[in-house]
């Protein structure tokens, strides 16, 4: 495990990584070493330098303040996974960060860049000691402004990340919907969160249709879960609801998808479910005061037994009926249940967040997420905010009702797809129907899940939203 820890006074450490604007030699290096050191960041061309001295790894990147600073805790960030790599090139242990800058926050920046690029998903190789990462310990140089809070939160923030990337990781055969709530339990043990885990019979007796339809063809039971964070001094009066979609696998159903580039990543589509999972597990480690439930409806979406067949009419669990003509469109059978479950506790705003549609990942690519919705105000303007904070950009989509016309249905209340256009923004009109509360929709398809790494992004699952949830809460 990776840990970011504060350095004691005049730590000696073999590796380091300056962050710097203007280069001081604070360090121990011969005049001739340093000179080099120093005309090599100063000149324009070079923006950062790795160097190996004698087996001491040392780096120096330089900033200019006068950039947004969202851009440059991303520069440090990104730096700070190349490092990763390096020292595990050289299977060394741990380094210093010292930041020679004026933005003080920039070391914290390095160190998750460091621990995020650090990642391995390696549970299932037989021989996983001979490739794990060498890197263990991530030194900050003390300084006034960076507290031990900052640095417990950032440790906390990046395993909660990490937690998230290891549940979308985790296949289908080693994680179905059973399995991903024991894994809730567990988190909400350890971390101080309730997790009610409703089994197949409550589903049924709660008629929630459209979970059920998704998990007609599926051997394995659905389950439905209900996590609460509300600790006695919380600022929110109404609780701000996460809801997660908690498809373990998708099929397609009998609209079975394709293999290639397709179904194939499909383990990735609970990864809405791992983000609000490991989000309130992480705001409830942190103690934040605020008033938080995630639901998160589960199932894997399958053809076989008496699974839905296009075409089929579903009464949801709002009594509203939804004409399914795509059995590949059961993300959202499954999130309007949940959006309609909470309700009862009238929530002061409601974020799903989904690999909901291929529509979204067309248009942004792995790069941002899709947001949309009908809430405004201060929330919503920090959750943007936060958006661009951690890296995790929501890049808004129009909302406009007139969308809702392509949702009609001759024989049901709505249809549960679209059409050809605008995808994206017809599942969350869809989803909106279910909703009778100031209502923001996250499209995760895009960031979810990587085919290669990107940074301290890694291959496969990337827990795109735990850092976005946790400074949203952090905010408010
Ligand atoms: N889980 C998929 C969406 C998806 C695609 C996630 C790519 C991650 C990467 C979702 O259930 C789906 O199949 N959506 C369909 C909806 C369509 C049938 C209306 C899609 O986008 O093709
Ligand atoms: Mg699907
Ligand atoms: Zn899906």
């Amino acid at each position: 495990m990776t840990q970011i820890l504060f350095s004691p006074k005049n730590y000696q450490t073999k590796h380091l990584f300056v962050i710097t604007e203007n280069y001081q030699n604070d360090f121990e290096f011969i005049d001739k070493v340093n000179d080099y050191f120093k005309a090599y960041i100063n000149n324009k061309e070079n923006n950062s330098l790795i160097y190996n001295y004698l087996g001491k790894l040392v780096t120096i990147i330089k900033i200019d303040s006068k950039e947004p600073s969202n851009i440059l805790h991303e520069k440090v960030r990104k730096h700070g996974a190349k490092i990763a790599n390096e020292l595990n090139k050289l299977k060394q242990t741990e380094i210093l960060i010292v930041n020679q800058s004026s933005d003080k926050t920039l070391s914290l920046s390095a160190a998750e860049g460091l621990y995020l690029g650090n990642y391995q998903f390696i549970n299932h190789l037989s021989k996983k000691e001979k490739v794990k990462n060498s890197l263990k310990h991530i030194y900050i140089s003390a300084e006034k402004q960076i507290s031990i809070k900052h640095i417990n939160e950032l440790n906390i923030t990046c395993d909660a990340t990490c937690k998230a990337r290891d549940l979308v990781n985790e296949p289908v055969n080693f994680l179905n919907a059973k399995a991903l709530s024991n894994a809730f339990k567990l988190m909400g043990k350890e971390a101080g969160f309730s997790v009610d885990v409703l089994n197949k019979s409550r589903i049924k007796h709660l008629k929630m249709g459209g979970l059920l339809a998704v998990n007609a063809g599926s051997v394995d039971e659905p389950t439905f879960n209900v996590m609460t964070y509300k600790p006695s001094k919380a600022l929110n009066k109404k609780p701000i609801i996460l809801v997660g979609k908690g498809v373990v696998y998708d099929t397609g159903g009998l609209s079975l998808k394709p293999t290639p580039n397709s179904m194939d990543s499909m383990k990735c589509d609970m990864a809405g479910a791992a983000a609000v999972g490991c989000a309130i597990y992480a705001i409830a480690k942190m103690k934040l005061n605020v008033h938080v439930i995630a639901l998160v409806p589960a199932t894997d979406n399958r053809p076989g037994y008496n699974a839905f067949a296009p075409g089929d009419i579903i009464e949801m669990m709002d009594g509203s009926t939804v004409e399914m003509l795509n059995s590949d469109a059961e993300g959202r059978m499954i999130l309007a249940d949940a959006l309609h479950y909470a309700k009862q506790f009238k929530p002061e705003l409601v974020i799903d967040i989904a690999t909901l549609t291929g529509s979204a990942m067309a248009a942004l690519g792995s790069n941002a997420t899709a947001g949309m919705g009908n809430a405004e105000g201060i929330l919503k303007t920090k959750l943007i905010t936060s958006s661009f904070k951690v890296h995790e950009r929501i890049a808004e989509l129009p909302f406009w009702d007139d969308y809702n016309d392509l949702l009609k249905s001759d024989i049901a209340d709505q249809k549960n797809i679209g059409g050809s256009l605008a995808g994206a923004i017809t599942a969350g009109k869809f989803l909106e129907k279910f909703t009778d509360y100031p209502y923001y929709h996250l499209d995760i398809a895009g960031p979810a899940f990587l085919s290669a790494k990107d940074g301290y992004r890694p291959k496969g699952g990337t827990g795109v939203g735990v850092r976005l949830f946790i400074d949203f809460f952090k905010s408010i």
